[in-house]
């Protein structure tokens, strides 16, 4: 092969080992892996025996050997050379021109940095590695054997080193950027813990008041009250409970979201343990809603199961109790919620659109109203049913 198509085959393979540089920078998430790849492809590429990347440290003005190939085993992540103009590498550094030294021993520009005469090198060529945060640090090929290198070796490791740059700066705007992300989920989820927090102690003080409350005139009526606001509040506080356990997790969740499945789960086991006489059953489709959906849904389903373990299976009568379900479902962009069980039924004459005398029914009616959704009591079973559409948006 004459010098001329030697020198083409080389370039050839030089932007061969470029682009394909390109790629792996591109794909990355690890800048020691990266660099260490860039200084064994970079070597192949100018036919080196020595290639490193060099960090510049800032605060000592030196420049660290981060990656390399050819070295001795202690040099990696150990070695430091000058940052000053008097070596080579100080001097691509500090000038941001590429330098070319092919006869070190002989040079009056710049000494010979220690680890280079330890190592035997004759000739270097420096490029300074740099991105929008300002210099980064230096990329430097070295050979121990007589030869030039030239402009075009320049051109090579100057779109290397640039190549370098971008994807260094990449990685460090994405470990940023992730960092963020879990500082604000960190945030997110201390602060539903704190609300829900501070819901359980408004419900132990309600638990308290009601207690406290039989000794005094209409005591039990009082304390029923007292009794239904703390679940109630428990209810909205399950939510929060969800949003603080379930965090934002990983992959496509979205913030503010919660699984209907587990906070439901959770609601209806905590209303059986006070319901030893029922079989509460719970069965929901997987999805996840916003809090501010799953808050009235939690309520209505805490209202309807209430009324359920109150009135479906009079003790007196029904002393076994009976199965109160829960269903939720998806269906035709709405979420079906059914309560059903099957005790003495609703009173014949009792009207949803009109019942709301009592404080239970009014509560389910805003929040159905709140939630755009139809509430219907199909008369289909022997016990009471309570059928619930809700527009999901979206
Ligand atoms: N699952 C059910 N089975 C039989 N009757 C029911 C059922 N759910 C509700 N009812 C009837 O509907 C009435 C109205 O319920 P509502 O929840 O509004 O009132 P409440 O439970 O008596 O009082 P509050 O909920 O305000 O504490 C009840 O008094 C009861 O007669
Ligand atoms: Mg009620």
């Amino acid at each position: 092969m004459d010098t001329c198509s030697a020198d083409l085959s080389l370039r050839l393979r030089q932007q061969a080992i470029l682009s394909e540089f390109g790629v792996e920078a591109l794909r990355g998430d690890d800048v020691d892996v990266l660099l260490q790849r860039a200084a064994e492809l970079c070597a192949e590429g100018m036919g080196a025996q020595f290639c490193k990347a060099l960090e510049y440290l800032r605060a000592e003005d030196t420049l660290l050997v981060r990656a390399g190939i050819g070295w001795a085993p202690d040099v990696i992540g150990r070695a430091r050379v000058g940052a000053d103009l008097a070596s080579p590498a100080g001097f691509a550094l500090k000038t941001g021109r590429p330098v070319i030294s092919n006869h070190l021993a002989e040079e009056t520009r710049f000494r010979t940095p220690q680890l280079m005469a330890e190592h035997g090198i004759r000739r270097a060529i420096n490029v300074l590695i740099e991105n929008r945060d300002g210099a980064f640090g230096v990329l430097e090929v070295d050979d121990t054997r007589e030869g030039m290198f030239g402009e075009a070796d320049i051109a090579f490791m100057q779109g290397f080193a640039n190549l370098l740059g971008g994807a260094i700066e990449r990685q460090r705007t994405e470990s940023l950027l992730r960092a963020a992300l879990a500082r604000q989920d960190l945030l997110a989820r201390e602060m539903s813990h704190r609300v829900k927090n501070s819901l359980a102690i408004v419900a132990s003080l309600l638990a308290l008041q009601a207690r406290s409350a039989e000794a005094g005139p209409d005591g039990e009526a009082v304390r029923a009250a007292l009794i239904d606001a703390r679940s109630r509040v428990e209810a909205i506080a399950g939510v929060h409970d969800q949003l603080w356990r379930q965090g934002d997790g990983e992959g496509d969740a979205v913030p503010g979201e919660i699984d209907l499945a587990p906070f439901l789960q959770t609601l209806t086991a905590n209303l059986q343990s006070g319901a030893p006489r029922h079989r509460l059953v719970c069965t929901v489709a997987p999805l996840r809603i916003a809090a501010d959906l799953a808050i009235p849904i939690g309520l209505l389903v805490n209202e309807l199961v209430t009324n359920a373990i109150k009135y479906a299976y009079p003790e007196a009568s029904r002393p076994a109790g009976g199965e109160i379900r829960v269903r939720t479902a998806l269906a035709e962009g709405r979420l079906v919620l059914d309560v059903a069980d099957d005790g003495v039924g609703l009173p014949e004459d009792f009207d949803i659109a009109r019942a709301t005398r009592s404080l239970g029914m009014r509560v389910i009616a805003n929040l159905g109203r709140q939630l755009g959704a139809t509430l219907t009591t199909p008369r289909d079973g022997p016990g009471a049913h309570f059928h619930l559409a809700v527009p999901l948006p979206g």
